[in-house]
């Protein structure tokens, strides 16, 4: 007899059973199974560089898989990863971090969980703005956390320390920030940041700040770490960094925790039971991003800048589609509400036909908890980018026609 696969009643609790599909990975999925068709797709669903990853960093992996450093590392990383992670963040954001603070793990997406499991207590409530990553609400859920959003379209999809002090209740536990935003591409300025941060250590509420777009800011906004914030600010704040998206290394599974000491060695408990360290590996190819040449970054954010310049200024020529300006990421997330009518009511709608349509994949915005929104990635060539737009202004125009 077969039987059902199990779901714990821990999971069902959660609120983890009834976790809906993301819409990243819908997207994903959409474009595969046309392509499968032998389609000619656009695909502006990607959520990771369109880059190789560096030469010198695939040859520190090389070189470490020739040396035999292929056991196990301790939970929080080696050593030299750990040293690279305090040096570059004290020459860059002049932020110390002792190495009890410092913990490698399997890509920021783990840092995140780590941090969020191994701090909330069933009821807690964990604030974050819309719109959000779409892992952080599963991540609360499954933390047996409440997700609190916050509405940021009012400001362009800004987060402010006002719109955080209208959301705080006696039972706020945490703030998940992320700037740059992935969708939305908005930056915090660093003002604002710190006016955040004063608040929120004023009220003794902890911080997940995601940096995992860190170094991907278009000027005039600047790279901001929240670890260059003065050190009482930072009593409560765990950053949690990713060398996904920097280094083209999303496949690698990289990324970190920096955190006060007691945060840490929970959040070693959670790593430690799980999946103890991230590949030894992997994590000396990490160790060679950070110590070794950093052109690649530069090459990938001018190609980045070139992109995004050229698609903001198609986008907002489209009839109907208005888009706030991405300083950071490789997002734009323009609106599409003026072109829905009867016929095409949501920004799934719009998604749904524009693939139909015109085998052009984007991500809807209602996933990100921003209805009427489309998320674009510029993670994709200029030639695709300018058919990719052609299609959508054909096809808007197709709607404005009825
Ligand atoms: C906002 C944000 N945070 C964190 C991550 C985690 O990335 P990774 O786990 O690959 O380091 C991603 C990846 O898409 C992201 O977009």
């Amino acid at each position: 007899m077969i039987t059902q696969p199990a779901v714990s009643s821990f999971l069902v609790s959660q609120n983890v059973s009834r976790m809906k599909p993301s819409s990243t990975l819908a997207a994903m999925q959409a474009a595969e199974a046309l392509r499968a068709t032998g389609a000619n797709v656009v695909d502006f669903g990607a959520g990771e560089p369109d880059f190789d990853t560096p030469e010198n960093i695939k040859r520190a992996a090389e070189e470490a898989m020739r040396a035999g450093k292929t056991k196990y590392t301790a939970t929080a990383g080696i050593r030299e990863l750990q040293q690279a992670l305090i040096d570059f963040y004290a020459s860059l954001f002049s932020a110390h971090y002792e190495r009890s603070e410092v913990m490698a793990t399997s890509g920021g997406k783990q840092a995140i969980f780590n941090a969020i499991v191994s701090l909330i207590n069933p009821g807690d409530e964990v604030l974050m703005a819309k719109p959000y990553w779409v892992r952080f609400p599963e991540i609360v859920a499954f933390a047996g956390g409440t997700p609190v959003y916050i509405e940021t379209e009012e400001n362009g999809f800004v987060l402010t320390a006002e719109m955080i002090e209208r959301a705080i209740t006696p039972r706020t536990k945490v703030a998940i920030l992320n700037s740059p935003s992935n969708p939305s591409g908005r930056v915090i300025p660093p003002g604002e940041f710190q006016r955040i941060m004063e608040l929120l250590a004023d009220r003794a509420i902890y911080v997940v700040s995601d940096e995992c777009y860190l170094r991907f800011v278009y000027p005039p906004a600047e790279v901001f770490s929240v670890a260059s914030l003065p050190a009482e600010l930072r009593s409560r704040l765990c950053v949690a960094g990713s060398f996904s998206k920097t280094y083209a290394m999303t496949g690698w599974r990289m990324g970190y925790a920096l955190a006060p000491l007691e945060w840490t060695r929970a959040m070693l408990k959670v790593q430690s039971h799980s999946t103890s360290n991230p590949t030894s590996i992997a994590q000396w190819a990490a160790t060679e991003a950070l110590r070794g040449p950093q052109e690649s970054v530069a090459t990938m954010l001018a190609e980045y800048t070139g992109r995004r310049e050229w698609l903001l200024k198609a986008l907002r020529e489209i009839p109907g589609i208005t888009c706030n300006e991405p300083e950071g990421a490789f997002y734009a997330f323009p609106s599409v509400r003026a072109c829905l009518n009867d016929r095409l009511k949501t920004s799934n709608e719009f998604a749904l036909g524009l693939l139909e349509q015109e085998q052009t994949v984007v991500t809807d915005g209602a996933g990100f908890g921003a209805e009427g929104y489309l998320r674009i990635s510029y993670a994709t060539s200029m030639e695709q980018l300018q058919e990719g737009i052609k299609r959508i202004g054909r096809f808007v125009n197709s709607l404005h026609r009825g």
